[in-house]
Order: C-alpha cells, then sequence, then structure tokens
C-alpha cells in the first residue's frame, strides 16, 4: 500500500488510473478504523479495479465545542487494517493543505441539512459537503463508499453529487453492528464500561419500534414515546432527537408510511452517538 500525503501527488496518482482504465474507489475516513470502516474498504476492494482511503479529520465539521481535539486517532493500526484488507493508496493530506491561510469557499446543501444532525449540530453538513467536494475533487473516484449508520450524511453527499454534476456514484453500506447491537463507531471508545449499557439502549430502542410497526402500530408519536421511555430508563442518557421521518427529505411524518426512517441521536455522558433503522408499513393482506 502506498502512502500518499500531498494533493498533487493523489491527483497525478488518480489521473494514471483513470489513464489506463481503472476503476477507482474510494473510502474517505476521519481515521479510528473499525469494522464498519472495512465493511466499505471490502466492498470497494472487490468491486472496483483500486481502492483509495483517505484519513483526514476535518476540522471543518466539527462545532466550536466539540472534539476535534480529542477526536481518537490511531495511524498505525489504521495502516495495518487498510494494508491487510487491500488498500492500493492511503490518503492522508494535512490540515494545512486542505485549508490553506486565505481559505474561503464553502458547499452548502439547502434543505435537508435543516433538520436531525443539521439541526443540533449548526456548520456540519457545510463542513462535510466541503471536504467531500474537494477530497472528490482531488481522488476523482469512480465510486465512493459509505454508512448508513450516518445516513444523512449519505443522502447530503448524494444530493451534492448530483447538484454539482461531479461524476461519481455512492454506494451506501448497512450498518455494522456488534454482538449486543450498538452500532460501530469510532466514538464508542469514548464510553466507559457503565455506559455501555445506557449506549446499547440506542438499538434497543429501535428493535422496539420494528416491533411495534410489524404489530400494526403506525402512530409515530406513539412509537417516539416508547423510544424515549426505553431511553430515558438510563439516568446517563440524554436525547438529542427521535425523528420518525421521510428517508429522502428528512420531513417529520405523523404515522409510518411506506418507508419512514427512524433516526436518534443521543448523548450518553459526554458521548454522543446516532443510530437509525428504516421500518415499512406493509400492505396489510385482504
Ligand atoms: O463519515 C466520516 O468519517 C466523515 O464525515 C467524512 C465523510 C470522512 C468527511 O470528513
Amino acid at each position: 500500500m502506498e502512502t500518499i500525503k500531498t494533493i498533487p501527488e493523489m491527483k497525478q496518482w488518480s489521473e494514471r488510473a483513470r489513464g489506463s482504465h481503472r476503476t477507482i474507489g474510494f473510502v474517505p475516513t476521519m481515521g479510528s478504523l473499525h469494522e464498519g470502516h472495512m465493511s466499505l474498504v471490502q466492498k470497494s476492494v472487490s468491486t472496483c479495479d483500486v481502492t483509495v482511503a483517505s484519513i483526514f479529520i476535518n476540522p471543518s465539521q466539527f462545532g466550536k465545542n466539540e472534539d476535534l481535539d480529542t477526536y481518537p486517532r490511531n495511524l498505525e493500526g489504521d495502516r495495518r487494517l487498510l494494508e491487510t484488507a487491500g488498500v492500493d493508496v492511503l490518503f492522508l493530506p494535512s490540515p494545512q493543505d486542505m485549508y490553506p491561510e486565505g481559505y474561503k469557499t464553502f458547499v452548502t446543501v439547502e434543505g435537508i441539512t435543516g433538520h436531525l444532525c443539521g439541526q443540533s449540530r449548526p456548520g456540519f453538513f457545510r463542513g462535510i459537503a466541503t471536504v467531500v467536494v474537494k477530497l472528490f475533487n482531488i481522488v476523482r473516484p469512480h465510486t465512493g463508499f459509505f454508512g448508513d449508520k450516518d445516513w444523512q450524511q449519505a443522502a447530503v453527499v448524494e444530493t451534492l453529487l448530483r447538484d454539482l454534476n461531479i461524476d461519481a456514484t455512492i454506494k451506501r453500506m448497512p450498518i455494522v453492528r456488534d454482538a449486543d447491537g450498538l452500532a460501530k463507531s469510532s466514538r464508542n471508545l469514548y464510553l466507559s464500561k457503565d455506559e455501555m449499557t445506557p449506549a446499547r439502549s440506542l438499538s434497543r430502542a429501535l428493535e422496539l419500534a420494528r416491533h411495534q410497526v410489524q404489530n400494526g402500530q403506525f402512530s409515530a408519536e406513539r412509537i417516539r414515546r416508547e423510544i424515549r421511555q426505553l431511553i430515558e430508563k438510563n439516568k446517563a442518557a440524554h436525547i438529542d432527537y427521535i425523528s420518525i421521518c421521510d428517508p429522502d427529505s428528512f420531513i417529520e411524518q405523523d404515522e409510518i408510511k411506506d418507508e419512514s426512517l427512524i433516526a436518534l441521536a443521543v448523548h450518553i455522558g459526554k458521548t454522543r452517538l446516532i443510530d437509525n433503522c428504516i421500518v415499512r408499513r406493509e400492505k396489510c393482506k385482504e
């Protein structure tokens, strides 16, 4: 595996790969890799001719009081995982190269970023949209790989690729969970032993909601209440949002539709976790 640290070298590498008609798969990450990231890497390696993974802790997507300085870092461990998985290039740009003095341009996706995480973390999706456009312009992938845990992020990226006529497609991959249902996240490393039970209440609440829908409960208000009750049994858990919404527009729904997204953001102590699932109102058989 080659490590590339500068933008011109990365561009040249991609130019050569495209010149020899090889398809480029790209997995953008902020490092501290876990099985969720690795499922994206595996998909890219198995479906594209070459795979580039980037590790860049993107300052522009962190709010003032967020965890930019303490975000988990594990470069050597990450490098080993990527190498073993068959990644061709690890792209490691520096913050100075990505946002040099005098940097002025940001990308804003309107509408869909006004809901869920966009509402609780102002500037978050502006930072993500900006860095993704920059990374895609540098790496020039044919396909970018994104996880469904960050459902809204994947939708934002799909929208900006379409709107800005960027010739790349997105492949979304399912959420990877531990044996107890906790969705894999780099931020799980922040959780203390005592916080593991409250952390698992997110996936348990989604499981409960899914059962309710299967049993014919379609009232969003009722489902939200049940989710809240289950999560708030844990003193360490503080709900940021419980959303039952359209999976594309993120507009809240009063009742479960043909397809609805149930999305949660919950603070467990100092750690903010998100999780989601899709539920479907199956047509009743006559
Ligand atoms: O999902 C992430 O790790 C980040 O938001 C991303 C897409 C790498 C942009 O910084």
